[in-house]
């Protein structure tokens, strides 16, 4: 049901030079920034899509009534916007900790607004990880998410926040603004 994973991720990508590390966020990482940061810069990474696939236990659920969260699956073609933070090796003890629900640290390319290009590490919630729940209608999805909740609060305000984060991001992400129409209820 749970995996924690910061020991696995400790030993990904050690950054023993010290230097300052790209973090590319794509769910709460975009809305809700609670460590320190050099720079702070839209961005978009190529070959993935968002779902809220990713069962949370520890966040916006609990492990009697797990909510859901975002990862990214990989598909060809697909384009994930989200938010490039430059941080210090050290931010990634708590970002480790934050991300501990079966998410591991991945590099990747990502892409700035002016087309410049450069590798970070992202936290992706893997299928074969002990607390993914996979696919589900969006319907599904937002009545699961309706009744959970968890210590970070009520697993609803992660879908509007995030969603909202999108809007200003101008990122049209049909299945996130799916989920948001059911919980508001909208026809
Ligand atoms: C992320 O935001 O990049 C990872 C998923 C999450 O913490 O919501």
């Amino acid at each position: 049901m749970t995996t924690n994973t910061i020991e696995i991720n400790r030993l990904r990508y050690p950054m023993d030079d010290g230097k300052p590390v790209w973090l590319f966020g794509y769910g709460s990482l975009i809305f809700k920034a609670d460590f320190p940061y050099l720079e702070r810069r839209e961005a978009r990474i190529e070959g993935w899509s968002r779902r809220f696939w990713q069962g949370s236990y520890d966040h916006r659920g609990t492990p009697e009534a797990p909510g859901r969260v975002v990862t990214l699956i990989e598909e060809e073609g697909a384009c994930c916007r989200g938010m490039a933070y430059r941080v210090s090796p050290e931010v990634f003890t708590h970002l480790d900790f934050r991300e501990k629900n079966g998410y591991l640290r991945f590099m990747v390319a990502m892409h700035f607004a002016d087309n410049r290009q450069t590798q970070g590490l992202l936290y992706i919630a893997a299928p074969d990880n002990a607390a993914f729940l996979g696919q589900a209608h969006e319907s599904e999805i937002a009545a699961q998410i309706a009744r959970s909740r968890g210590p970070s609060g009520p697993n609803d305000e992660y879908v509007l926040k995030l969603a909202e984060a999108l809007r200003e991001l101008g990122d049209h992400d049909s299945h996130v603004f799916e989920i948001e129409r059911h919980l508001l209820g909208e026809e």
